[in-house]
């Protein structure tokens, strides 16, 4: 009798154990390996199509900030010390897939391709999710409280 209390009392405690942590504990795990998926996906795109003029470290071309002979700027970093992160989702995925002259509006002298028609939305986006899960906590949550912010001034 004793015992069977015992194990009927331990029993109702793993049940609301595990109805009280079963739900958030799997729906945690799915996200995570989503976005972990991701941004695998992503720096393998990177390092196909990107590192070679934003650089395998993402550190970008060297003296990123003065043109070129020919008028071009060389490609900026994309870690932290780069101004990719000022920009927005919404900027950042338009800018890598029509290029800056669309993004522009008018024809702009540029090196850095357009990846229409090369990448899926989805590489593009794998892309830029490696970027970013490479920046400090801090400066991450600067650009997600920018892209918010953007996104609920176009409506
Ligand atoms: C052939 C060289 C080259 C390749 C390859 C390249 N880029 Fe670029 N990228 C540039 C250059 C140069 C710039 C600077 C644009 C300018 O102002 O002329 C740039 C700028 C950018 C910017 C804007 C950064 C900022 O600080 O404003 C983003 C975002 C970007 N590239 C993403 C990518 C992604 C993602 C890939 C790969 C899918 C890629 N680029 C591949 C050369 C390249």
């Amino acid at each position: 009798m004793v015992i069977g209390v015992t194990v009927a009392v331990a029993l109702a405690g793993i049940a609301s154990y595990v109805a009280l942590n079963w739900a958030p504990l799997q729906s945690s795990a799915e996200s995570a390996s989503t976005e972990s998926d991701m941004i695998s996906l992503g720096s393998t795109v990177y390092a196909a199509q990107c590192a070679a003029c934003h650089g395998a470290n993402l550190e970008g071309q060297p003296n990123w900030r003065a043109r070129k002979a020919n008028g071009r700027l060389p490609a900026p970093p994309h870690d932290e010390t780069g101004h990719t992160w000022h920009h927005d989702d919404d900027t950042l995925f338009n800018l890598t897939k029509y290029g800056l002259s669309a993004l522009v509006g008018q024809p702009v002298e540029t090196d850095m391709p357009a990846y229409d028609g090369v990448l899926t939305d989805a590489q593009i986006r794998a892309s830029l999710a490696y970027i970013k899960s490479r920046w400090p906590e801090e400066i991450r949550k600067r650009q997600t409280e920018m892209s918010r912010r953007a996104a609920a001034e176009r409506g």
